[in-house]
Parts: structure tokens; sequence; C-alpha cells
């Protein structure tokens, strides 16, 4: 048996050896009643964070191997697209946040999805002008070219130390010999299935003969997405963007009347960028900068809210909800009108994160009652949860830490899966601004900034933060929840640092999020109601909704990480060693 493959055997045989005794621990979480968050020892070695137990399991292995943060990341990204399809993927795209250990540096890895190179300003708009929303959502022109593949290997080949092969072998062991599926994954297709009727391949993979999805407890082996992983595993990403899967997705593409070409793939490529960083109380925030708005916004957020002595006002108080609530207006009004993808157009990041310009937002808050919200479009709805997007963080004992959103944009993305591969399409086009005012599925206005153009990549609220104190980690976190990724990051930031909780504490809180149109102030329902009836007098048109996000977080404390996978969702685990 050559070298190479000894080691990929060895490998299998450690993960299968550490995902049996981890199942244990993973049966006991399991056992929590909702609203409880995971409960991992604190450890010394590292700590992984996930939406899905088999992904976190799989990241662990992977640093007990010896393998650091990305490795283990990058791991979990491959094995997310078999174990949590509705968000982890091969066809869609997303962010990486890195810190070095070794260097103290931290770098932002850019790997969203682009517009395909054939599309147009005003491709989803019908005859009379207005947005055609099947065609932004869920046809085959709603696929941005996709990044995840080219994002995962840069990683793995700039700051990761293991070979691609090798931390790919997970994800294809339980693509070939399948993973059980859980309720939640059969509830997740039964909820995407009319969507998804339309893709023989998704029908093939995820349903049964009968049309209905696996029940809880059987197998699921996905063949097409073995074959996919095995590509990439002897090939590289250049299978997915040059070879055998391009062949498949383009034909695909040929066949649909799709835009994505074999110069889309081939030109696509992954970037490194610096990220935005700011100060909040003595910490350092480094996030996601554009074609994120995650980053930019969450540190505008925070430079406001420096200002105002929030631990005073007491956790979901309602004076508290108010400042954060008129922070987030103003916020996600700049958004509207400043963001899009940097490339394309200059992106006023600087200042934006400015201490001066929050200084200036800050005279525009009326400390006692609500401002509305100027150009209220009425009955544009967002929509209520957020787990279709997934994020992970990781973090290690050299001092590499890894935070990791990445996406479809819906679950399950466009629906849409290339035949002969297993591999889902995102809808991330919808995430453009299809015409100016018109809100997206998010209910985000955006503008000429974010207007379709070739080869453009659609502005994002992923927001994959890292909280340094004194050049060490002390807080990671993200969160899927589309218009919701960026005050539920925050709110996590702001629990652990004037609120004092910890990151268990924190994550479990009940959250608010108010995105300046439409003006609405969103509670979570475990915030009880006479908060509400408080907020209403201050002017606020109160919503009580389900979850807002889904954060992963790790944090450190005097050398020890403590991690929190979000009670909102039922598949978690937070694990270290
Ligand atoms: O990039 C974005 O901002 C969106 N495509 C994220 C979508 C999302 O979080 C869906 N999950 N609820």
């Amino acid at each position: 048996m050559p070298a190479d493959s000894i080691l990929k055997y060895i490998f299998a045989f450690c993960l299968v050896l550490s995902l049996s005794t981890a199942a244990t621990s993973a049966r006991a979480e399991s056992g929590f009643s909702s609203g409880d968050t995971t409960k991992p020892a604190p450890s010394r070695n590292g700590m992984v964070v996930s939406e899905e137990k088999i992904a976190t399991l799989v990241g662990l292995s992977v640093l007990k191997e010896g393998g650091n943060a990305v490795d283990a990341a990058v791991a979990m990204g491959f094995a997310l697209a078999v174990t949590y399809p509705r968000a982890g993927n091969l066809g869609g795209g997303g962010f990486m946040l890195v810190h070095l250990g070794e260097t103290g540096r931290t770098v932002a890895i850019d790997y969203r999805e682009k517009a395909p190179l054939k599309a147009t300003r005003s491709m989803f708009l019908d005859e009379n002008g207005n947005v055609d929303i099947e065609r932004s959502r869920h046809s085959v022109y709603s696929c941005g070219v996709p990044g995840t593949v080219a994002g995962l290997s840069l990683a793995l080949e700039k700051y990761g130390t293991m070979p691609l092969e090798k931390v790919i072998a997970p994800a294809i062991k339980l693509a070939e010999e399948g993973f059980s599926v859980s309720a939640e994954l059969r509830k997740s297709l039964l909820e995407a299935k009319e969507r998804m009727k339309k893709s023989s391949e998704g029908m093939d993979v995820f349903f049964e003969n009968n049309g209905e999805p696996p029940r809880e407890g059987r197998i699921l082996r996905q063949k097409n997405l073995a074959w996919s992983l095995k590509e990439i595993s002897k090939n590289g990403s250049g299978a997915f963007y040059r070879g055998a899967i391009a062949k498949k997705i383009t034909d695909y593409m040929k066949k649909e009347g799709g835009l994505i070409t074999e110069r889309d793939l081939a030109s696509y490529e992954a970037l490194i960028r610096k990220p935005v960083t700011g100060s909040y109380r003595g910490y350092s925030i480094h996030s996601m900068p554009p074609p994120s708005s995650g980053g930019v916004h969450l540190i505008q957020m925070l430079n406001i809210l420096e200002r105002y002595p929030l631990s005073r006002y007491g956790h979901n108080s309602a004076r508290y909800i108010h400042i954060l609530s008129e922070t987030m207006k103003l916020a996600y009004a700049d958004r509207s009108k400043h963001l899009g993808d940097p490339d394309f157009s200059p992106v006023p990041t600087e200042q934006l994160i400015s201490k001066q310009y929050a200084k200036r937002l800050t005279n525009r808050i009326n400390p006692q009652k609500a401002t509305p919200s100027k150009y209220v479009k009425p009955g544009s709805p967002i929509p209520v949860g957020g787990t279709d997007t997934t994020h992970f963080t990781v973090a290690d004992r050299f001092g590499n830490v890894v935070s990791n959103t990445y996406t479809l944009n819906f679950a399950y993305g466009s629906g849409l899966a290339v035949p002969g591969t297993g591999i889902l399409l995102n809808n991330e086009m919808d995430d453009f601004s299809a015409k100016t005012g018109t809100p997206n599925a998010y209910g985000l206005i955006g503008g000429e900034k974010n207007s379709v153009a070739p080869g453009k990549r659609m502005l994002s609220s992923m927001t994959p933060t890292i909280v340094l104190k004194d050049e060490e980690l002390f807080l990671a976190t993200g969160s899927p929840g589309g218009s919701r990724i960026i005050t539920s990051v925050l709110q996590v930031i702001l629990n652990v640092i004037d609120h004092k909780m910890s990151i268990r504490e924190a994550v479990a809180a009940p959250r608010v999020h108010h995105q300046w149109l439409p003006d609405i102030l969103y509670v979570e329902k475990d915030a009880g109601k006479e908060l509400g009836t408080k907020l209403q007098k201050k002017g606020y048109e109160v919503k009580r909704t389900g979850p807002i996000g889904s954060t992963q977080s790790v944090t450190r404390v005097n050398g020890v990480f403590h991690g929190a996978a979000d009670s909102r969702h039922p598949g978690r685990l937070a694990q270290g060693y």
C-alpha cells in the first residue's frame, strides 16, 4: 500500500474511533431540553463548535490528530456539505476569518459567489420592470458561481498543515458509507420538498422512491457527492473549476439555459482580504470586510454603543433595547446605500467604521423615543428563523482560530442539484439588489452599489468575527440568519463584554433585531411580554418572533476554551478536548 493510502487509512480509522467515543457525549448533548445550550467541558487543547454534531466530531478528530484549526475547519467545511446539506455546501460560498497564533495576524478569506459573466443588471426584472422573485430565488439564474471549493482549498494551502486528501477523507467516507438521518434533517427536507421537486438529482439523492425524505435513523448515502469529493481529493479545486465537475456543471447549465460557463468557473478565485478592525472597550474586533456588510456594520454599531453605559442600563431592559434598535437602524440605513462589492465601486469602509462618524450618528439618536424609519415600505416581510446558512468556529492549542460562515442562501439553495455530482447550487443571486428600493428575501433594501453586474460579488451579511484581548483570542463567533446575522453577532459580543455573561449565557439570552426597513423591532418570544409593552410606549412597532440567529462561539478565559453551540438549533454540538 503506498504511504499516502496508509495515512488515509489510519486517519479514517482514528476518525471512526473518535466518532464512536464522542458519539456518547453527542447523545448526552441531545438530551438537553430546548432552551439549553450544549455544555462542553472547558478544555485547554482546542474547541470546536458547529450546528451539526458529526461535523463537530470531524473537526475535533483532526485537532486530536495534530492538525491545526484551519485543517479542522476545512475538514468541517467538506463534512457539512455531506451531513448538513441545507447549508453546508460545495455549490455555495462564504467567508472565513483566520487568526494565526504564530504571527498574531488575522486574515479574511473571501469565497463569496460571483455573478456569471453573462449576468445583466435587469436580469431579474419582468416585462413590467418588477422583480421576478421566482427567477432570482428558485431558477437556474439564481445560482452564483460557487466559491466554496476554492475558498476551502486556499485556506488549507495557505494556513493549514495537512494535505487536502487527508482533510477531505472524512467527508468522502460520510458520503459513501452514509450517516444516520436526524429528525431535523428529515424535517428540513420535508420543508424543501416542493422547491427541490424540479431537480431530478436532488430528488434522487434526498428522497426515496415514494417521494418522501428518509425517516429518522435511516442511513443517507450520497454516491454522486462522494464521486465529486473524490475528484477534488485527487485533483484539488481544479476538478471543480476546470475538470470533471466543471464539465457536469456547465453541461447542466447548457441544458437548462443557465448562465454559468466554463469561463466563469475557470476564472473564479477566492481572495485573501484584510479584515475590518475596530476596538470596543479595550477589545480588538476583527471581522469580515466587504463584500460582506457584516464586519463594517458590526464595528459601526459597536462604535456607537461604546458611547453609552450599557451595563448600567441592564441586559434587555427597555432603555437598553431602545439604544440598540436606534443604532441598528442607522447601520442598516447606511448598508442600503454604501455597501457592495469593493472591486466594483468604492465602499467608504474607513469612514463608516470611524469613531468620529459614530459620534455624529449618536447625535441622531433620541434617547427617549424611537425615530421612525424614513422610507418605510409597507409589507416587506423578512422571514422568521435563520438556519439556512451555517457558522462554525474552531480554536486550537497553537493560538490559531477559525471563524467561518458559509451558505447556499436559502435552505438547499435554489433547490437545484447538478446531475451526477450530488452538488446543490446556491441561489445567492437574490442577495443582489435586483431593483433599487425593492427588498430581497431578507427585506433588505439595496442600491446602485449592489446592482447585478457580470463578475460582481453580491453583498452579504455574513459576519464571522474574532475578538482579541492583548492580541490573543477572547471570543470568536458568527451566525446564520440573513439580515439578522450582524445583530446576532453584535448581541453575543455585548452580552459577554458589557453584561459579563459566560459564553453560554451570552448565546442563550433572548435577542432583538431591527434593520431600519421594515420599521419593525423584532423581539424573540422568550424576552417577555412586558418588555414589548415598554418598547411600544417608546414608539416601536414590536413583533415577537421565533429564533434570531444561531451563533456558534468559543471564548478563551485564563487559557481555557469554553464553547457554546446555540440552543436555538437542535443538531448543534460544542466539544473540546
Ligand atoms: O450572504 C447573506 O447575507 C445571505 N445569503 C445569508 C443567508 C442566510 O443567512 C440564510 N439563513 N438564514
